[in-house]
């Protein structure tokens, strides 16, 4: 075995087959005990609950090669914990938190060669999911379901990298007042597919969605959350019950309070308060904390004053420290980082 011959810093956000990925079958209400296939096609009714009524849920976490060697995951119990949610959501039979785990380990070691090295900025992006697998034609939840695993190596998500990005406000919603988007489902992902196509074909890098009841708050953008810096330097971060609660948020609120003794606040934020915010950025595991420089509402550029060029040095802090304790050369105080081999 040996690490693949990829071109690993040029990697872009994509899908490689790589050797094995986990499967584990739900039918007559119990899981079996799942197995690593080489198999990546999936074959099943053309009436399957997934097809018709989309009825699929999923996670995205990334493993990390340390200084040291190591290859480690980050905080694979909040996305075992997440998907649980989505899944009581979805109808769905709950996939148990030690079985998520041992699957995302089982996966990245069986596909060791292609966890990118350390110091390459590439990384193993792991995508667990579920989905309804047996037919289902009057609209009801499926009975029969795949719990699977694979993973892909990925360069950034954003083109340019630590570039500040170009967002434009949607005229889209993502999410409606008391629906999904507080979970991890295809659907919410199929909605913003017309805004993401839209927002691209008009230059912009990504739609910012506000809230669908009132529209005139920010909510989050179509894969991340938003963090906004303010002029003494302090997070100030959206709260509604319709965003997805983003793992990477919640531990960047936890590296500035607890590592760069910072403030933060949790609050809700308005469209129209946000030109006096000095940094916004965006986060997620694959946007990791990407800068945004401006926010176009229809035509106004509201530019955040650390600029349109760099990264601001509060968005920089925390993207150092974050990646920092992933990739093992910060303490990790919270015991946030879980070795895979
Ligand atoms: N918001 C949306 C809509 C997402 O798809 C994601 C990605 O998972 C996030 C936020 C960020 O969440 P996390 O930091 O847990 O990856
Ligand atoms: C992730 O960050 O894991 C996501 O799911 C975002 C996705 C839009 C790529």
């Amino acid at each position: 075995m040996a690490k693949k011959d990829l071109d690993w810093s040029n990697l872009g956000f994509g899908y490689m087959k790589t050797d094995k990925r986990y499967v584990s079958y739900f039918k007559d209400g119990a899981w079996d005990e799942g197995a690593l296939v080489e198999d990546d096609t999936i074959t099943m009714s053309e009436c399957a609950g997934v097809l018709q009524y989309a009825q699929t849920i999923f996670e995205g976490l990334k493993a990390y090669t340390t200084e040291d060697g190591r290859i480690v995951t980050f905080r694979p119990d909040m996305n075992a914990e997440r998907m649980i949610n989505s899944a009581k959501r979805m109808e769905m039979p709950p996939f148990p938190k030690e079985r998520f785990i041992d699957a995302v380990e089982q996966t990245v070691r069986a596909n060791a060669d292609w966890v990118p090295p350390y110091g390459s900025g590439a990384t193993l992006y792991i995508r667990p999911y579920m989905f309804g697998q047996n037919p289902v034609i009057g609209v009801k939840p499926a009975d029969e379901y795949q719990f699977r695993t694979f993973v892909t190596p990925v360069g950034p998500y954003f083109k340019g990298g630590a570039k500040p990005i170009t967002i434009k406000v949607s005229d889209f919603d993502r999410a409606a007042p008391r629906g999904t988007g507080n979970i991890k489902a295809g659907l919410n992902y199929a909605m913003s597919l017309h805004a993401i196509v839209t927002a691209h074909a008009e230059g912009f890098d990504e739609n910012v969605y506000l809230d669908p009841g009132t529209r005139t708050k920010i909510e989050e953008t179509g894969g991340a959350n938003v963090l906004f810096v303010d002029q003494d330097g302090n997070i100030v971060t959206p709260k509604s019950d319709s965003i997805l609660p983003s793992i990477t948020r919640r531990s960047l609120v936890a590296v500035a309070k607890d590592y760069l003794g910072l403030t933060v606040t949790e609050r809700e934020v308005y469209l129209d308060e946000i030109g006096k915010f000095a940094e916004c950025g965006l986060c997620g595991t694959a946007a990791v904390i990407s800068p945004v420089g401006c926010i176009n509402d229809h035509g106004k550029e509201i530019v955040f004053s650390a600029g349109r060029e760099e990264m601001g040095p509060v968005t920089k802090k925390l993207y150092d420290t974050l990646t920092g304790i992933q990739m093992g050369h910060l303490p990790d105080k919270e015991g946030w980082v879980h070795e895979i081999c």
